[in-house]
């Protein structure tokens, strides 16, 4: 932990205010330089490979992980692998630690997280922001596909922030201003591969058993988690601690 260590509050916001007018190329490109390699870009396997796409193209050789929670789909199991063939780069790939999968399944059953908000917590601690917390322990610096207009839990959402739920870790949000639109329109016309459940109605796509099609004039996010409030469906990725 070398650059974070140095960055405080107050360059944050140095940093913000002069990225605030740039391109998610030039953050992207900020970053880089600055934390390389000590920065990777976690993917979820959906339309955030507009970002790995970018990173890719500014330094072939950016890091890209993934979180495999074991609940993926066969959709986005392919994308990884054809985003690793396109762009000949390493998808760092994360599995959840296997005894407490086991011993999580063994007393709550294998479907868990239609019981309860905190047995759905349970599992995406198991299963996601464990891997991710031992990731991002080894960083300096992580960058998501996170978009304000995404959800009620991301209206407030910075460039750069400090990731104080992990550590004190600096998080770069490059298309942070991006609509839903921009992201397919970038996707669209740099060719880049994508996830084929995005063709078959789901904007926004999580774990199997936790992401339906969403309906026509629905929200983007209402096919997450769709048994919860909008209020509670963040799975501890992205959750500051105050
Ligand atoms: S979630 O918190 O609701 O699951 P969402 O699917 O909106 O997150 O994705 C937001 C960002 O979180 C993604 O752009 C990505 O940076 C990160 N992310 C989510 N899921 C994963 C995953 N399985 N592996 C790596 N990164 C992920
Ligand atoms: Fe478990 Fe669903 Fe969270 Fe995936 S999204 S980790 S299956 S609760």
């Amino acid at each position: 932990m070398t650059n974070t260590a140095n960055m405080t509050e107050t360059d944050v916001e140095r940093v913000n205010a002069d990225l605030e007018s740039k391109s998610a190329q030039e953050v992207l490109t900020w970053a880089l330089e600055t934390f390389h390699p000590g920065i990777a870009m976690a993917w979820s396997g959906a339309e955030d490979v507009a970002v790995v796409d970018m990173m890719l193209k500014i330094n072939p050789d950016a890091r890209v992980f993934t979180l495999d929670t074991g609940r993926l789909n066969p959709e986005t199991y392919d994308v990884i692998d054809r985003v690793r063939k396109r762009y000949g780069c390493d998808v760092e790939v994360l599995f959840p630690q296997h005894d407490l999968v086991e011993a999580m399944v063994r007393s709550k059953g294998i479907n868990l997280f239609y019981d309860s908000v905190d047995n759905r917590k349970e599992c995406c601690g198991v299963r996601k922001v464990k891997p991710l917390r031992r990731m991002l322990h080894s960083l300096d610096a992580w960058v998501t596909g996170l978009r304000r207009d995404q959800a009620v839990t991301r209206t407030v959402l910075p460039r750069v922030e400090i990731d104080t739920a992990f550590g004190e870790i600096v998080k770069v949000n490059p298309i942070a201003d991006w609509s839903h639109e921009q992201v397919w329109e970038y996707i669209k016309s740099n060719d880049v591969p994508y996830n084929d459940l995005h063709d078959r109605g789901y904007p926004s796509i999580g774990c199997a058993p936790c992401t339906r099609v969403v309906e026509a004039g629905e929200d983007i996010r209402a096919g997450r988690w769709w048994w919860e409030n909008p209020e509670t469906k963040e799975c501890g990725l992205h959750l500051k601690q105050k």
